[in-house]
């Protein structure tokens, strides 16, 4: 056969139907693969289907395909996922960052624009870092903001560096800790975090992600809220007067969260949908 980018396409899109065991895989992660491999969009690909592709350019296609059909997320086969305006490197070792949560990153930006504006400086802790997907997004957009990258995961912090370097910031300083007991009292103006959220005994995680995603990034005890209890606890100590905790929580959790932040006294709180109508983060202020 020719190896032109249209029958590779083709053939690939033979051997997707035939593969009934990975019935999520589609015709466009193919694609990606294949965009990643030669280098070019997707326009390109549809506008030069006759172009002939080398043999060495099939190898690294073939072996992005074999991944994907065994159903790692395309983003883990790529290597990297877009999360906002950028690139975030990625593997096995960090949570993939999710479209709903660069919802955060305008409000965030608008929330500390007017602490910023007022004070002349900001503190924001990015709790659960994992690729740095949140905090290296406003590190990147403010560079006046001093942003704290915590994780407690050793090759979560590989995988943040690289990040930190692939995208040169100078602002951000990561903090290996369980959580916030490495920092000190009344130290952030802002605290977010998408801690891990899922409870444990949960039969609603698809394959994809309970196969191949890190179970630190995903389980929490207490069903789901062992980890956000003790961000929300913790974060009285370590938040200035009126400071900001925002949280990612659960499809089913708000209610919950709301009810821990007032027991806890914060105020001012505000819950956020995410695209799927989905009561998905919390925003709230302790003084
Ligand atoms: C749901 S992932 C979120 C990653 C990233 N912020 C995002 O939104 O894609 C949660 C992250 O919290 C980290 N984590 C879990 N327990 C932690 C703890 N006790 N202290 C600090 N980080 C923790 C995990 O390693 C993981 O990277």
């Amino acid at each position: 056969m020719t190896k032109t980018i249209s029958n590779i396409l083709s053939k690939s899109g033979q051997i997707l139907k035939s593969y009934n065991k990975v019935s999520n895989v589609t015709k466009l992660d193919i694609e990606y693969c294949l965009m990643e491999v030669l280098d070019k969009n997707r326009a390109y690909l549809h506008a030069h289907g006759e172009e002939k592709i080398s043999n060495q350019e099939l190898i690294e296609f073939n072996k992005l395909l074999k991944d994907i059909l065994l159903g790692k997320p395309l983003a883990q086969v790529l290597g990297y996922q877009d999360f906002y305006k950028n690139k975030f490197l990625i593997n096995s070792n960090v949570l993939i960052p999710r479209i709903e949560t660069e919802i955060l990153i305008p409000k965030i930006l608008e929330l500390g624009d007017e602490i910023y504006d007022k004070n002349k400086q900001l503190i924001l802790i990015d709790a659960g870092s994992g690729s740095g997907c949140i905090g290296l997004s406003l590190a990147i957009e403010r560079k006046d903001w001093t942003i704290i990258l915590i994780e407690k995961s050793s090759k979560a912090v590989e995988v943040l560096l690289s990040n930190c370097k692939k995208h040169n910031v100078s602002n951000c300083t990561i903090i290996m800790s369980d959580w916030l007991t490495a920092i000190s009292d009344k130290f952030a103006n802002i605290i977010v975090s998408n801690p891990p959220y899922v409870d444990v005994g949960s039969k609603q995680i698809e394959d994809s992600v309970k196969g191949f995603e890190p179970n630190t990034s995903l389980y929490s005890n207490e069903n789901g809220f062992s980890d956000i209890k003790e961000l929300i606890a913790d974060s009285k100590r370590v938040l200035v007067n009126d400071g900001l905790l925002i949280l990612e929580n659960g499809f089913n959790q708000s209610a919950k969260v709301s009810s821990l932040l007032e027991k806890n006294y914060y105020k001012d709180i505000d819950i956020i949908l995410d695209y799927n109508g989905i009561n998905r983060f919390t925003l709230s202020r302790y003084s």
